[in-house]
């Protein structure tokens, strides 16, 4: 028959075995602390308690959990780091330490917050914090089974506080590799618009074509539900797609009359040699050396190089091509002004399903009218297209109706019903 003492201990065990479990699972730190103190505190009739956690390169025991150490009950205690370092070239074990030095080193204040036992809280041989706890209520000194239950939760404590630390630690390194990681794609994307930039030196028609190009894409991508790393690597197709016609001749790219066939059959050369320039990158994404070599192909088979029709043609390559034409009919060339917004409509309108994807119109324009709607913050388009273009008041039917002709606007089908 147990006596009540070690039916209490056999409890106390129990209870930590329990709290070996929590100490596993759970994602609350200091709660998971905060009751296995109590467990302990209670087992053993203790009426204060803290548990301290060591932070060697500062030299302090940061209190984690205390009960009944009183208001005024520091957050912390320090001590010399260098002592710690010191103590550590003469025995690896920090216990060692713990003894030589910090008892002594804490002796007033511990006596202050009448603490009568200090545990080191030691694992792989390091110093991880210590427990501290006052004397028992009935006053009496603690008996070697109630100093292995103070053990055993130390270990207990030691482990979680260990475990604790490299979950933090590789949660800082895992946010140091993602913003290394965010740093290298923003690099990679400015080296690419810069690049763009070049592209579109050579085309004295076109200047900025290819950045714009690349905004468009992005915007479409995005109203088809794309994620943000697909995004970002088509709006990089975006910006290169011209990047073949840097090996055609300058002076066929910046014809101001209409060019011959021969002249046009070099031009029409560029798709296939951006897929080549653009191929090595195949180890990132092969999205970017595809639109490079189909935006130019028409869903009707009429387009260049090879004349894919459908469903053969790359839906990364769709969505640069109607970007590509938005942008060519929006913009000012030096043979040609701009078409007004409501030409743009009707030339799609007429074009789709012959020469652009109607998915991919209809998130074109989808995209255009939400910001017409005032649903979007950013005001791309209108940053793109100049704050005039769109005049919501007039447009806005216009959209919606092709919208609905296109059968696929949601609101568009909903409003016209
Ligand atoms: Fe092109």
């Amino acid at each position: 028959m147990p006596t009540a003492e070690t039916a209490k201990l056999i409890h106390a065990f129990a209870a930590l075995a329990d709290l070996g479990e929590e100490i596993a699972a759970t994602r609350d730190f200091d709660q998971m602390v905060r009751s296995t103190l109590h467990v302990v505190l209670g087992a053993l009739g203790i009426r204060r308690g803290a548990v301290a956690e060591c932070d060697a390169a500062a030299g302090e025991l940061r209190f984690v959990a205390a009960w009944g150490m009183g208001d005024d009950a520091p957050a912390s205690l320090s001590f010399d780091p260098r002592l710690l370092e010191e103590s550590l070239r003469d025995s690896a074990d920090p216990a060692h330490f713990f003894e030589r030095h910090l008892k002594s080193n804490f002796r007033a204040e511990l006596e202050r917050l009448k603490v009568g036992l200090v545990v080191p809280l030691v694992v792989h041989g390091e110093l991880v914090g210590a427990i501290m706890l006052g004397g028992k209520a009935t006053e009496e000194a603690f008996t070697p089974e109630e100093r292995e239950v103070v053990a055993t939760m130390a270990r207990h404590i030691g482990v979680g506080i260990y475990n604790h630390r490299l979950l933090r630690e590789v949660e800082r390194r895992a946010q140091e590799n993602r913003k290394l990681y965010e740093d290298l794609r923003a690099v990679y994307r400015n080296t690419v618009r810069a690049f763009a930039i070049a592209i579109d030196c050579k085309d004295k028609y076109t200047q900025g074509h290819s950045e714009r190009v690349g905004k468009y894409t992005e915007i479409i991508a995005r109203e088809l539900g794309w994620g943000e790393e697909e995004v970002d690597d088509i709006a990089i197709g975006g910006y290169l797609h011209d990047v073949g016609k840097l090996i055609v001749d300058r002076d066929i790219i910046n014809a101001p009359y209409k060019i011959d066939a021969k002249q046009s059959s070099e031009l029409n050369r560029h798709p296939a040699a951006g897929f080549e320039i653009l191929s090595p990158l195949h180890q990132i994404d092969d999205v970017i050396p595809t639109v490079a070599r189909y935006h130019h192909e028409r869903i009707d088979g009429r387009g260049y190089p090879e004349g894919l029709t459908g469903e053969q043609i790359p839906l990364c390559a769709k969505i640069v091509s109607a970007a590509d034409a938005f942008d060519a009919m929006t913009t000012d060339r030096t043979y040609k002004r701009r078409k007004e917004f409501p030409e743009v409509v009707e030339d799609f309108r007429k074009t789709t399903g012959k020469q652009f994807a109607p998915e991919v119109v209809v998130a074109l324009f989808s995209a255009i009218l939400k910001e017409v709607d005032g649903e979007t913050r950013e005001r791309r388009f209108a940053r793109l297209l100049g704050r005039d273009y769109l005049q919501p008041d007039l447009y806005r039917p216009l959209i919606v109706e092709l919208l609905a002709e296109l059968g696929q606007g949601e609101r568009a089908a909903a409003e016209t019903a």
